[in-house]
């Protein structure tokens, strides 16, 4: 297969630059606008009706599962799973690696979810030394990366603040439990890409984010602060992006640590504190950090970062298979 030079496997966000964050979101505004005619979607579903996908997600997953699911069913690329290892022949003893490899022979590329940091980036060098390198795509990877999660944020705040001159300038406080949260990290990085973003990481010592994201952006001159008082912060920031306790990483951490959810939580009180103009995020799934009530408030986008995802997901396959040519001239012919 011929690689498409801007990108191929889909591993890290580091590997993103601002010029490829542009255009995947550029590439997804058209595909939602070609997206909203039967004609538009008839065509969007014969340009990759050719490839078939393997979804192999041995972590559970709701949003990355479905929305890759159906950005597939839109390219028209047609889809098969593993989402329970027990199912596969990794009960006889079979190597994860010979596992996907495996894959590699039935299906143009794989998305994977899985539990070990860094798997994405070791099965995507295992299969560039074979005959069928296909395309791997990091759909969450241990506690380390969930690069498309990333794009599909930094689409929704780009698509935020598109009337108050984009997402230089701003400043974002993530909340949470940020050591184990692979969502703020990736997104850490990205938003590294652009001008005078302010991070703020708001977290109790012992769930703040890792030394190497702090390393890796002072050597990229970002500006950031380290805090442990959310409540204080909340009027001064132009996106919150809260994240939950991750506590499914207790047994492997061996830890117990809990910290006070209460002050970590975004309630209908914090409201009124909030700039007008400021924008709430988070990955999802939720439990009460952020409370049912804020959902209806016009600055909560959450909910729109969940249907994103799907539009920037078509966006980043139809790149990886060089397509955002037919898409853009589609779009430009048919005066969309
Ligand atoms: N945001 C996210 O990764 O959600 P899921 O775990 O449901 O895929």
């Amino acid at each position: 297969m011929e690689r498409n030079s801007k990108i191929f496997h889909c591993l890290t966000a580091q590997q993103f630059s601002r010029e490829f964050l542009h255009e995947i979101c550029d590439l997804a505004d058209r595909i939602r606008d070609i997206a909203r005619t039967k004609a538009g979607m008839e065509y969007l579903s014969s340009i990759l009706n050719h490839k078939r996908a393997m979804l192999y997600f041995v972590q559970p997953s709701t949003r990355t599962f479905l929305s890759f699911y159906s950005a597939c069913q839109i390219l028209g690329i047609r889809c098969a799973e593993v989402r329970d290892p027990k199912t596969s022949s990794e009960v006889k003893g079979e190597s994860e690696e010979d596992t996907v490899r495996t894959f590699s022979s039935y299906f143009d590329f794989i998305i994977m979810r899985h539990p070990k940091a860094n798997f994405a980036e070791k099965i995507a060098q295992l299969l560039n030394k074979t005959e069928r390198p296909v395309p791997v795509i990091n759909a969450g990877s241990g506690k380390d990366q969930h690069p498309t999660q990333a794009l599909l944020d930094i689409y929704t705040l780009r698509r935020s603040f598109s009337h108050r001159g984009g997402i230089d300038g701003k400043s974002v406080a993530f909340v949470g439990d940020l050591l184990r949260g692979r969502t703020i990290r990736s997104l850490a990085y990205l938003l590294a890409k652009f001008e005078d973003v302010k991070q703020y990481f708001v977290a109790p010592p012992e769930f703040q984010i890792g030394e190497d994201i702090l390393k890796y952006l002072d050597s990229a001159g970002v500006n950031y602060e380290v805090l442990t008082n959310f409540k204080k912060i909340i009027p001064h920031v132009d996106a919150i992006y809260m994240t939950r306790l991750q506590d499914e990483w207790d047994a492997v951490d061996g830890t117990k640590a809990r910290f006070d959810l209460e002050h970590y939580s975004l309630t209908e009180q914090d409201l009124p504190s909030l700039k007008p103009d400021a924008v709430i995020l988070h990955p999802l799934p939720r439990r009460q950090e952020i409370a049912v009530e804020v959902d209806a408030d016009p600055r909560a986008m959450y909910w729109r970062q969940v249907r994103n995802g799907m539009w920037v997901r078509v966006a980043l396959v139809a790149m990886i298979f060089s397509r955002e040519k037919n898409i853009v001239e589609y779009y430009l012919n048919n005066n969309l």
